[in-house]
């Protein structure tokens, strides 16, 4: 049997504090949309699919949700390429409606600048960020995030959602990798 204990640096985030913040988000995010109709979640595939479904269960003004796959890593890599590629784009116009990116964490922020940029030029009515995690010290671009869960130091963090070279997504806590850790090696 495979086990992530030894990658584990330490636990950043335990599964209550992560459950209560993003209840919390919920809460700010039904206030601030509450006036505003035709609101569509767009989750960021793969890493915001954990954070997406608990979130929404949190939301109650009346959304539609959609993917989007982006990749800015090489294969393996723990470092974002520069070079963003999206590997499957929105089924729907989005023109006119009111946009929430729901991600799972900002680290250099190219990713989503350049996401950002891609769905300013639909026109939408409006554009907010909702991140799971931020790495502040990390920022390359600088991008307005409208909703953050926790603001973390630059260590390379894995569970709910984000992974381990591709393993470990199911975990309900966030942990920070060992250093030289490799989930295949
Ligand atoms: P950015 O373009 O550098 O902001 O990278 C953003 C993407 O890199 C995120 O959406 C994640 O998929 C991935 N990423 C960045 N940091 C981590 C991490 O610590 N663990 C897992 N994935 C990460
Ligand atoms: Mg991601």
């Amino acid at each position: 049997m495979h086990s992530y204990l030894p990658f584990i640096e330490e636990i950043l985030i335990d599964e209550e504090t992560l459950q209560a913040r993003i209840e919390a988000l919920g809460a700010q995010i039904n206030a601030d949309y509450s006036h505003m109709s035709d609101l569509l979640l767009i989750c960021v595939l793969k890493g915001g699919v954990l954070f997406l479904t608990d979130l929404m269960r949190h939301i109650h003004v009346p959304h539609a949700i959609d993917f989007m796959a982006i990749s800015s890593y090489g294969p393996g890599a723990r470092e974002s390429s520069g070079i963003v590629r999206i590997d499957l784009d929105l089924r729907q116009n989005v023109e006119g409606r009111n946009l929430l990116i729901v991600e799972d964490i900002v680290d250099t922020g190219t990713t989503l600048a350049y996401l950002r940029r891609l769905l300013l030029a639909r026109n939408p009515a409006s554009l907010r960020i909702c991140a799971l995690l931020s790495k502040p010290s990390r920022r390359l671009t600088d991008i307005p995030i409208d909703y953050v869960g926790f603001e973390i130091p630059d260590k390379f963090v894995f569970g709910y959602g984000l992974d381990l070279d591709e393993l470990y997504r199911n975990l309900p806590f966030i942990a920070a990798v060992k250093p030289g850790m490799y989930a295949h090696s």
